[in-house]
């Protein structure tokens, strides 16, 4: 694990959207796996200057999201879909078709989830994979449990997501209590990983992720393992390392 602590999240986001840049300069027909939320979009904003000023292209990237809440539509503006869109997707040139995201509105979920990982691997796998870090240690949506899930699969979302995802929505009983995630083992495939977290409110989450034992009830230990992940931190979500 190379780990990086910065001053504040814009320098964490910059220093996010460098790495995706180089990338994308070293193979600009790399498949990238990318999360939303909200210490994703300080590197998406970054990536759409990058792309305005011409310094990187998304012409020939295909890119798969970790997940989506199941029964939301493509439409549903709390959609990851939709998030994706406003954030990045509508604003450099990602060909749709290249564009993966798992489908929540489909009646076999379970379906949806072997469709997705067989998409993931036809393309090849995630040569770099995006990640953000949920307060309770989540990766994508998998969530702390007592085992890891390798594949694709449907997530009962924990109160603790579900609370801090209902910042998002109108009405806290709107936010869905399932979604489509990725598993471990799909995340774990990428041949690159960048962590980017932000803010005190992950701090214990770092310190179990990057000092406490492999352990699932913190799902991202789980990347101590990977031969090459790097951990963009600021100074309050690192602040519990020693
Ligand atoms: C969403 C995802 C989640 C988020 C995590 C942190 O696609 O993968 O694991 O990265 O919940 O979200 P924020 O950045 O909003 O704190």
């Amino acid at each position: 694990m190379i780990i990086q602590i910065f001053e504040n999240a814009d320098q964490v986001a910059k220093a996010g959207a460098n790495l995706v840049a180089a990338q994308l300069l070293e193979d600009p027909q790399s498949v990238l796996g990318l999360p939303t939320g909200s210490t994703p979009i300080g590197v998406y904003d970054q990536l759409i200057r990058l792309y305005e000023d011409g310094v990187i292209s998304f012409a020939e990237t295909t890119t798969f999201n970790l997940d989506e809440y199941l029964g939301l539509s493509k439409d549903n503006d709390q959609s990851y879909y939709h998030f994706m869109l406003e954030h990045l997707f509508s604003q450099v040139n990602v060909q749709a078709e290249n564009i993966n995201i798992p489908d929540g509105t489909v009646d076999d979920p379970v379906a949806e989830c072997e469709r997705y990982e067989q998409a993931i691997a036809e393309a090849g796998g995630m040569d770099l994979q995006l990640l953000g870090l949920g307060r309770n240690g989540h990766i994508g949506f998998n969530e702390p449990d007592s085992f890891f899930q390798k594949a694709t699969h449907v997530v009962e979302l924990t109160e603790n997501t579900i609370n801090a995802n209902a910042r998002f929505f109108a009405d806290p009983d709107q936010v869905p209590r399932q979604a489509l995630s990725m598993g471990i083992g799909t995340i774990m495939d990428a041949a690159k990983i960048i962590l980017v977290a932000t803010g005190s409110s992950k701090a214990e989450a770092v310190k179990a992720m990057v000092e406490g034992n492999i352990d699932p009830l913190c799902q991202a230990s789980i990347l101590q393992l990977h031969p090459s992940v790097t951990i963009l931190l600021d100074r309050d979500a690192a602040a519990l390392l020693s």
